[in-house]
């Protein structure tokens, strides 16, 4: 059974250790990439994914996508991963060698949903900008997809405000139509992404598989959990990566169903994902949510999965 996927993106330093682990999975397809602007201005998530494509040597259609969000002003998280979104203590990517596929991301998603009825799985690791846009644009696209998996939200702490993660906080409004749209949505949030941790002993790892590749994504590995290092932590959790795990090693995870809301207009609470788990009982489910993660598990999966990707 091969379960076929759109990657919508912010690349991003974890987006792109969640891409390759995706490609590097045999029950993964790869159908298409929208990116959007998050982690940094979209000039700088576009240019990041079309790097990312050149050292891979991979031909999916990398489509660019929103510039900003739907209502507010754009916010990105430069602050903490860099200009480029894309650290490293050395290595950098290589220069792209190719363009971005002709057609905007958000109308390239609509095609390809339309192109295999019910069978497309939606791999949201950005701001929700052109999810929501293309449910405006195409108002059969939920419809006619079978899931959305998102990295985003918390049912607990936040990281960008004291409860708002950063994915959700860049867009809420965005995310608030995605998680109203009706279709079998799973929530992976800072919560269960907290569970599965990266450390000096990956960045290790990741340097004795001994190819160039593997040496340069070590480098952005070793840049990543630095940012733990000067939090004056020795682990960083691992975010976009958590999902594409679910998606390939279900039984690492437990979920659980829920009715999940943003909070679009709390002064403090702007961008928070509010979880109700009484279901059905006080709301209608609209989401699966990521509880539980075996984060060792998780982890001794994704070696192997970038043994493949860096070989
Ligand atoms: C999310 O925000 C981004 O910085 C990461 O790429 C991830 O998608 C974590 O809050
Ligand atoms: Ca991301």
């Amino acid at each position: 059974m091969t379960t076929e996927i759109w990657l919508d993106t912010d690349p991003g330093f974890d987006d792109w250790m969640a891409w390759a682990l995706l490609q590097a999975e045999p029950g993964l397809r790869l159908a298409g990439v929208s990116v959007v602007a998050g982690n940094a201005p979209l000039r700088h998530t576009l240019a990041n994914a079309l790097r990312i494509q050149t050292l891979h040597g991979w031909t999916t259609p990398v489509h660019a996508g929103c510039e900003r969000p739907l209502v507010q002003a754009p916010v990105t998280a430069q602050d903490v991963l860099g200009e480029s979104a894309m650290a490293t203590t050395g290595r950098s990517l290589p220069p792209a060698q190719a363009q971005a596929a002709p057609g905007h991301g958000v109308q390239a998603l609509i095609d390809a949903a339309r192109a295999r009825p019910g069978q497309l799985t939606l791999l949201a690791l950005g701001p929700l900008t052109n999810v929501a846009t293309a449910f405006d644009a195409a108002p059969d696209l939920p419809a006619l997809l079978q899931a959305i998996v998102l990295m985003g939200g918390s049912t607990d702490r936040g990281n960008t405000t004291a409860v708002a993660e950063f994915n959700i906080h860049a867009d809420p409004e965005a995310a608030a139509r995605v998680f109203g749209a009706g279709v079998p949505l799973v929530m992976f949030g800072l919560n269960v992404c907290r569970q599965v941790l990266v450390g000096d002993e990956h960045v290790r790892a990741v340097r004795a598989l001994g190819t160039e590749r593997a040496e340069l994504f070590a480098d952005h590995l070793d840049a990543y959990v630095g940012i733990a290092r000067r939090r004056g932590a020795a682990h960083m959790a691992v975010y976009d990566p958590t999902p594409v795990a679910w998606l390939a090693r279900p039984e690492l995870f437990s979920v659980a169903p829920a009715h999940v809301d943003v909070e679009l207009e709390g002064r403090l609470t702007r961008g928070m994902t509010v979880c109700e788990f009484r279901v059905p009982a006080r709301a209608r489910p609209n989401a699966r949510v990521a509880m539980a993660a075996d984060g060792p598990a998780v982890m001794a999966w994704a070696l192997q999965g970038l043994a493949r990707a860096l070989a």
